[in-house]
């Protein structure tokens, strides 16, 4: 933690060199709260500066400004030190050489898809740039970790994330809770939450209206007073009443001690929003701004999250709201239409959605689609983009384990097609040209194969 600090420092120190800051970033959730996090610290350090949101890097059309990376810069370490770009970078992706104005937690001996996000990395710089002023700026860490699912192998963040935990609640923004990771606690009607959670699958429930309403039925549970109840709104002992339940359905179903173990874990309160709102709970607000960046509106997830900071929302996030429920027709019916076409080859299955999914959520789609495929091979997506076909690949963490390193084998499967791409082991992606996707199949399908069969610390 001393040496990643003494990092943050002297990038802070780099910055506050410059007159003016162009802060590029990521279109995702941890892309808008990191650059989120950048814009507001020079704005209190008084830098002026202006922010870019970028679906992929492309170093060559960058400019000749000073720029400040969040969230993404890492793996395009090599293109950025031939352009000879002045820059700084925090990020978390797997960098692809040394930079010294880089802060990353994979130079630190740290796991950058568990221990610290792009906006985590980015928060170290900003406590630096406003060592008084920029405790409120947590919130959007912890956002942007959960966002990117920092929080998934073991059900609560870990490493310097847990820090940044501790750091919330101790500056009175964060709430830390054991409860059911269920999505939809703050926002949704008690049925509605149970029906849409497919992780882990509850045969009866999972997909089911009826199956969900007549299990709270069956618990004497009301469903509703004035207005449809959510779970923030019951009482403690149906809250223990309905994991029971989930819990007594998994085991009749010969779940795994460790997946039924998955049903609870830390959930992230940011205890200054209103309750019963998006913004309230990390993983709702973060499915919030992913669904503005990823339709090409991220000036409004930026909104959204300066909203957070100084409390001035209102219009930001209604038009937020309203796109979220365009997000949440597009994954249901994207789910659907990945589910009927995925094929299985030796070692990973895939499907294309060709124009049917928009290349910038058909990796969410593809990590969705696991409640319901194999678990025992890699998920490979394509989709049509402006630049060739947009690849996207997601593995469970029981692969990775036994040796499955998505980011490896993108890089080496790109290297023989002609793409470029980057990531973690458990999710990693690329841009490859139209037609090349057979190939890119073949290839991944022998590099995943091998890294099976080398097993954990292989290629
Ligand atoms: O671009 P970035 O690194 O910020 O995104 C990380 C990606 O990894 C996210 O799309 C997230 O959903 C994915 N992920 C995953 N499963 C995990 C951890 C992360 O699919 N267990
Ligand atoms: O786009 P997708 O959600 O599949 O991205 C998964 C991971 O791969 C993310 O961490 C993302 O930043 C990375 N990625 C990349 N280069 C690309 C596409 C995705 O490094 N061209
Ligand atoms: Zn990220």
């Amino acid at each position: 933690m001393k040496e990643i600090l003494a990092k943050a420092r002297e990038i802070a120190e780099v910055i506050r060199r410059e007159g003016f800051v162009k802060i590029v970033t990521h279109i995702d959730a941890d892309g808008i709260t990191s650059g989120a996090i950048a814009f507001e610290s020079l704005r209190r350090a008084g830098i002026d500066c202006e922010i870019e949101f970028l679906k992929k890097l492309d170093v060559d059309v960058i400019g000749d400004e000073f720029v400040w990376f969040t969230d993404l810069g890492s793996s395009c370490i090599r293109e950025i030190v031939r352009s000879g770009l002045r820059c700084v970078i925090t990020d978390h992706h797997v960098p692809d050489g040394y930079y010294k104005n880089q802060l990353n937690p994979h130079d630190f001996g740290y796991d950058g898809s568990y221990d610290l996000s792009g906006s985590g990395a980015t928060y170290l710089v900003s406590k630096f740039l406003n060592p008084v002023n920029h405790t409120d700026l947590i919130q959007l860490a912890i956002v942007g970790a959960v966002g990117d699912l920092q929080d998934s192998r073991e059900c609560k963040l870990v490493g310097l994330n847990e820090a940044l935990v501790n750091e919330g609640v101790t500056y009175g923004f964060l709430d830390v809770e054991r409860d059911l990771r269920f999505f939809g606690k703050q926002t949704r009607p008690v049925f509605k939450m149970l029906e849409y959670n497919f992780d882990p699958y509850i045969p009866g429930v999972s997909g089911s209206e009826r199956g969900s309403i007549d299990l709270l039925k069956r618990l004497g549970i009301p469903l509703k007073f004035e207005d449809w109840r959510r779970w923030i709104d019951l009482e403690i002992d149906e809250r223990r009443a309905i994991v029971s339940e989930l819990v007594r359905i998994c085991i009749r179903n010969k779940y795994p001690i460790g997946y039924i173990g998955r049903l609870v874990g830390e959930c992230y309160i940011l205890k200054k929003q209103a309750e019963g709102t998006e913004l309230r709970d990390a993983t709702e607000l973060s499915t919030l701004l992913n669904a503005t960046a990823r339709y090409n509106k991220a000036e409004i997830g930026l909104k959204v999250c300066l909203g957070i900071l100084d409390g001035d929302l209102d219009w930001a996030f209604r038009k937020a709201r309203r796109l979220l429920q365009m997000h949440r027709r597009n994954l249901s019916e994207g789910i659907k239409l990945a589910l009927s076409r995925m094929e299985e080859l030796e070692n990973i299955q895939f499907f294309h959605a060709r124009d049917e999914i928009i290349d910038t959520i058909v990796g969410i789609v593809a990590g969705m689609c696991y409640s319901r495929v194999n678990l025992e091979k890699p998920i490979v997506a394509f989709a049509n983009c402006d630049e060739g076909v947009k690849v996207s690949a997601r593995a469970t963490q029981r692969l990775v384990d036994g040796g499955v390193d998505l980011e490896k084998a993108i890089r080496l499967a790109c290297e023989r097609v002609g793409g470029s791409g980057g990531g973690h082991k458990i999710a990693a992606g690329a841009v490859i040209p139209r037609g090349k996707e057979n190939e890119f199949l073949e290839e991944f399908n022998r590099i995943i194969g091998e890294q099976i069969r080398n097993g954990a610390g292989g290629i």
